[in-house]
């Protein structure tokens, strides 16, 4: 018997509306934050079930709980009213989405290795459907190298993370690791849906839609066996392909040398050098959206030698570089077919808005999302990524997320840019 049908839902003009959480809240202090999001989704039209741990309970009641969901609060895995209610399989299979808030170092351990030791961890193993993240913990636990192994095991099993932010903690010390924000959950929420229709027949927002991606570095040959390039692992770019097929439009991925497969559903074309990229971008158009995440080399030799070059024993050879064909200006003032949406990235180590925005206006392209590039965030080749995304008069600042959650959140952002044209 399916319950989520029983309980009204509030409103139905959110994009949300209809859709259905499984909300797994661990045993954390930020478990009170767990509260308000219930409201903020219930307020969006969404059903929302939740799966409180024994250690939950010691920071917030299931009484508070069932009463914002108002629903039933399922605790253990061997309650016989509940199981004969609605089984733990079928509680974590009945949601569009299950959301672990706030996912605790251990329940993310617990996850990484796939154990079912109690009924929140059970439901995790046992569901189908996609699973979102907004860890909560103190500072060192974050940063501390077995999470960060049983993080990027969770990202590379598909698991979406939202935050942690950075701040003052309930522990006293300050950092990475506070939750996100109720209203930053809505929007990972709302991102990580999108792909996904409450009507299998219903079109996609980007339909109909051509968007071509650059992604992953250059390789600027010195000679046969050498070349320039840069530390770019393409997996933003790839991330941003991925996502765009996955809203339904019609996708080209020119990507540069990366250990990355291929996304499923996109059209990839391989290059090696920045020449080669503007190439195949350019035979790729008429595109509607264009989003240049690609690192291209700034400079590329030149007169690459054409056999590997030797030692003579005198003085090491001199390299003379050349300026590369910069793809996102081309593409941003392209006189016949300029795409409707073109977006840039700005990889930064210092000012990084300053410098972005002007980036933006240099090169003629209509948002920026930029990023601090620095060694210590990690962001250079991690699995994480914390952007601003820049308009002509505003600015956006995310919250740190999984590349493929900017990806989910960033297409989004697309789509509604096309919605709202209509
Ligand atoms: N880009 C491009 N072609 C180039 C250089 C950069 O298409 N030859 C694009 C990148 O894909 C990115 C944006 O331009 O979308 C900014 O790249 P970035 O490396 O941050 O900027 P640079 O052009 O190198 O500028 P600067 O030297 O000031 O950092």
């Amino acid at each position: 018997m399916c319950l989520w049908t029983e309980y009204a839902l509030v409103s139905s003009s959110s994009a949300l509306s209809g859709r259905r959480v499984l909300l797994i809240i661990g045993g954390g202090i930020a478990a009170y934050k767990s509260l308000d999001l219930i409201r903020r989704l219930r307020e969006r039209g969404v059903s929302v079930r939740a799966i409180m741990t024994r250690a939950a309970a010691e920071f917030v009641t299931p009484l508070s709980v069932s009463a914002v969901s108002e629903t039933q609060v399922h605790q253990s895995l061997f309650d016989l009213t509940q199981e004969a209610e609605m089984g733990h399989i079928q509680l974590s299979r009945d949601a569009d989405l299950l959301v672990v808030a706030p996912a605790t170092a251990h329940m993310m351990a617990q996850m990484a290795h796939g154990l079912a030791s109690d009924l929140a961890t059970t439901a995790l193993l046992a569901t189908d459907k996609p699973v979102l993240l907004a860890p909560a913990m103190n500072v060192r636990m974050w940063t501390h190298v077995a999470t960060q192994r049983n993080l990027a095991t969770l990202i590379a099993d598909g698991v979406s993370v939202v935050g942690p932010g950075d701040g003052n903690m309930a522990c006293g010390e300050f950092g990475p690791g506070r939750m996100a924000e109720p209203l930053e959950i809505v929007a990972a929420i709302e991102a990580k849906l999108a792909g996904t229709s409450n009507n299998a027949s219903s079109k996609l927002p980007l339909s109909g839609k051509h968007a071509l991606v650059t992604s992953g570095p250059t390789h600027e040959p010195i000679d046969p066996v050498r070349y320039l390039a840069n530390r770019s692992s393409g997996k933003q770019g790839h991330a941003i392909a991925a996502a765009l097929a996955k809203l339904g439009a019609q996708t080209t991925l020119v990507a540069g040398p990366t250990q990355m497969a291929d996304p499923a559903g996109v059209d990839v074309v391989h290059v090696e050098t920045a020449r080669e990229m503007l190439a195949a971008c350019e035979a790729a158009l008429p595109a509607d959206i264009a989003v240049c995440a690609a690192a291209v080399a700034d400079w590329r030799v030149e007169h690459n030698a054409e056999q590997k070059m030797k030692k003579d024993g005198k003085s090491p050879p001199s390299l003379t570089l050349v300026e590369n064909p910069d793809i996102l200006k081309t593409i941003s003032r392209h006189k016949s077919q300029r795409p409707a949406l073109v977006i840039g990235f700005a990889a930064e180590t210092e000012n990084v808005l300053a410098y972005a925005q002007a980036k933006r206006t240099r090169k003629g392209c209509d948002w920026i999302v930029a990023n601090d590039v620095s060694p210590d965030t990690g962001i250079m080749g991690g699995d994480m990524n914390k952007v601003h995304l820049i308009f002509a008069e505003t600015h956006e600042d995310w919250p740190q997320l999984s590349k493929g959650d900017v990806a989910d959140r960033l297409v989004h952002r697309i789509a509604d840019y096309f919605e709202e044209l209509v």
